[in-house]
């Protein structure tokens, strides 16, 4: 007793002590902030301010303090070179911050973002965010330009493969996971990064999916959609933000003071940095809402823009200032606010890069690994009529595409310092597993690039390839006879097709989401050869495929899967893991149908079987596949739904909603092999004051179970994470009966019921 007691005390002591330390070196940081404003001219401020590419000129002014960040500078020297510059020469010694996109990994490349925010690991994601922090700092880079967690419903946009797919509350998760796998609990320490949560916000939103375009969205939808996986990277502590390029409800995100200032710093208390998208500061004249560069300048800065990326608009600030334009302490709190992250950051103490590092932390086995557990995870199988898959290992497989043997197009777009050479392609993971006689591999045809604008342009000579397989000879252009012939000889055949890397990411948004060139024609021809067929699609959106299911008995969407693309495909192929992943997003039937997702709100006239009053004559308005959805190698049984709200049994002065709901139920499975299950809870509240979604996403679980194996998953869903805004944007959690159902995707599952009294 006197023991624990004793045990008790020096616990709390201890919890204080750390405490009092943690806030300490808070306040430590303060003071050594303010000194050092104290010390600063105009123009060392604006320096502080000034993000740049490395140049010689550049890098001039960094000696003298004029600038305070460089971007896409890679290797320890590269970056100790600039560092020492400053270190040496500059009169404060502030030591820069280097930044580069780290989107999905830096070297070892890991599956698109979209991709793997539907692995639903949020353990592997953090894992996977932890080795890109480490390959980034062994390689000089302190600050990625990630998570992207913009939501996105509009598989158009060319930078949905960036994203976290089209649900909040899955976004949400997702921008913790990262933050934390980025930062750790010290973005201090040698082997982590400052992270950037981007872009704020509502990027996702453009209009017709074309990239940079104008965002006219109600409050209601910003606050419910695109801005939580925001609040929780700030709640995980990132340590800055980046706005967006496009205009919101008029207000570009560059200049938007009611997105960066009244939210993000008044609601959020967000106390890290905000830098500008690239040149975009600048833009603002293209916008139209400003003359010149230094009344982009004053409109960015007063909005709570702290950095600009490269457009050097901020030299203008000195002048601005002198002027009576802008008051020194708006200055002073942006250059407080990027002085915070870097001491944060640990750059005071140890501003150089360990050169050593890059040899032993770059690319290292294990870290492919994990890269290859990612990708794994991250696949959706799509169909998987009379159980074609799993492959068995002793047939002779055709291996037919454009994609097949493609390095590049592996790693997908924004691929970090991904290199082609370090992809293992779906035809190097097959012959690993078969061997190179069971294999006869044909390209069959070439994917045109498309000529922006126009469509599909002119396909550029095939760069040789050398796994010396039978049936391929390199360099010889692609031929569908080959692929034809190939089939005819094999057990059956696998087809590789989608996009190239380069069709989806920035600026790289599509009107059709047809395969391109002449892709069809390849499977068509493969199918006419009578032998079965498994359709692998590698992409960064969904594509436009109706036709596929009743052409192809078994469809893997496998997107860009990174590095280790040949080995995890071959791995799902053949069964040696049941695949797991699921669609991040709705998948329409066909473009025109788009946006389409899953938690739409209902209609006056909602669709039923015999009504058809939300879809159209020609086509219902339902998804090919439905948000959450992905089969397995085996079945999984949903039973014995239970749901019951909790009230809090005494409400905390002046917080509200403290009650809980509990829901269960019992997942089996019925099948015969070993396979994981994504378990995912919806919510429906049934009378609001305001039409609410027919589902939202509110938790979920990866569950593991063995042949004739089930278990109870159970889930808690906190009373105020039930709510919505009201129709003065006060939020509320209405009472009265919600609809639960606990799910293998949106549009399934096991429905209950629960009062909120
Ligand atoms: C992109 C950002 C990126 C920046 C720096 C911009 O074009 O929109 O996502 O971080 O470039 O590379």
């Amino acid at each position: 007793m006197f023991r624990s007691r004793r045990l008790h005390l020096i616990v709390v002591l201890l919890a204080a002590s750390v405490a009092a330390a943690e806030s300490m070196s808070d306040q430590a940081i303060e003071s050594k902030v303010n000194a050092l404003i104290q010390k600063m001219t105009l123009e060392e401020k604006a320096g502080q301010l000034t993000q740049m590419g490395l140049t010689p000129e550049s890098l001039e002014l960094a000696r003298q303090g004029r600038v305070g960040s460089f971007l896409g500078v890679l290797g320890a020297k590269q970056v100790n070179d600039a560092q020492h510059a400053v270190m040496e020469h500059s009169r404060l010694k502030i030591p820069l911050l280097f930044g580069y996109d780290v989107i999905h990994g830096y070297r070892t490349v890991f599956p698109v973002p979209l991709a793997s925010t539907g692995s639903f690991d949020m353990p592997l994601l953090e894992q996977a965010e932890r080795i890109a922090a480490k390959e980034a700092t062994a390689s000089g880079v302190k600050w990625v330009f990630a998570p992207m967690v913009d939501i996105a419903r509009d598989p158009r946009w060319g930078r949905i493969v960036e994203g976290v797919g089209e649900d909040p509350y899955l976004g949400s998760q997702v921008a913790s996971a990262k933050v934390r796998g980025f930062q750790g609990k010290n973005m201090a320490d040698p082997d982590r990064v400052v992270a950037c949560a981007k872009h704020y916000v509502a990027y996702g939103a453009v209009e017709g999916g074309r990239d940079y375009n104008t965002v006219d969205i109600s409050e209601r939808l910003l606050r419910e959609v695109y801005l939580p996986p925001f609040h929780a990277a700030v709640q995980a502590g990132v340590g800055t933000l980046m706005s967006s390029f496009n205009d919101l409800n008029g207000m570009p995100g560059v200049a938007n003071h009611h997105t960066l200032t009244d939210i993000l710093r008044n609601e959020w208390h967000f106390d890290g940095f905000v830098i500008s998208d690239w040149g975009a500061v600048h833009e603002l004249l293209a916008h139209g809402t400003a003359a010149d560069d230094t009344h982009a300048a004053l409109d960015a800065v007063k909005a709570g823009v702290d950095m600009d990326m490269v457009d050097g608009a901020y030299q203008s600030i000195p002048q601005l200032v002198k002027s009576g334009k802008l008051p020194m302490s708006v200055v002073d709190e942006a250059v407080r606010r990027v002085l915070r992250v870097k001491f944060r950051a640990g750059l005071f103490d140890h501003p150089y890069a360990d050169p050593a590092r890059e040899a032993t932390d770059i690319l290292a086995p294990e870290s492919r690994e994990t890269a290859r557990r990612l990708a794994q995870e991250s696949m959706v199988l799509l169909e998987n009529k009379g159980d074609l898959l799993p492959l068995k290992k002793t047939q002779t497989i055709a291996v037919i595409g454009p994609l097949a043997d493609d390095k590049g197009s592996q790693l997908g777009p924004w691929a970090g310092d991904g290199q082609a050479k370090d992809a293992v392609t779906p035809l190097e993971g097959i012959v690993a597993k078969l061997g190179k006689e069971h294999v006869l591999y044909a390209k069959g045809v070439d994917i045109p690039p498309f000529e922006r604008g126009v469509g599909a342009g002119v396909v550029a000579p095939a760069p040789p390839s050398a796994t010396g397989v039978a049936g391929e000879e390199s360099g010889k252009p692609a031929n569908i006879d080959d692929a034809v012939q190939a089939a005819s000889k094999a057990d059956l055949a696998v087809v590789f097709a989608g996009e190239l890397a380069g069709m989806t990411g920035e600026a790289s948004s599509r009107a059709t989401l047809d395969l391109p060139g002449d892709q069809r024609k390849l499977i068509d021809a493969v199918v006419a050869t009578g032998k079965p067929v498994v359709l692998v699609l590698e992409s960064g959106r969904p594509l436009d495929i109706s036709w596929a299911p009743a052409q192809v008995p078994a469809i893997l969407q496998a997107w860009f899967p990174g590095v280790e693309a040949g080995h995890a495909i071959a791995d799902l192929l053949f069964g040696d893991v049941s695949p797991s992943g699921r669609l991040a997003v709705s998948w329409p039937q066909y473009v025109g149908q788009i946006p389409v997702y899953y938690n739409h709100n209902n209609t006056g006239r909602p669709t039923a079987p015999d009504r058809w009053h939300t879809g159209y004559l020609d086509m219902s308005g339902e998804p090919l596949y439905p948000f959450g959805y992905g089969l397995s190698y085996t079945k999984f049984t949903y039973r014995n739904v239970k749901a019951e709200f909790i009230p809090a049994k005494t409400a905390s002065a002046g917080a509200k909603h403290q009650g809980t709901v509990q829901v269960s139920a019992e997942i089996g499975n019925s099948g015969n092999r070993e396979a994981t299950e994504v378990v995912q809870l919806y919510v429906h509240d049934r009378v609001a004051p305001t039409s609410r979604p027919v589902r939202e996403l509110k938790g979920f679980e990866r569950v593991t179970l063995r042949p004739g194996e089930s278990k109870t998953v159970s889930f808690r869903v906190k009373e105020n994470d039930l709510g919505s805004y009201d129709p003065q944007m006060r939020w509320i959690v209405p009472s009265g009966t919600y609809d639960v159902w606990v799910a293998p995707d949106s549009a399934h599952g096991v429905q209950g019921t629960f009062e909120v009294k």
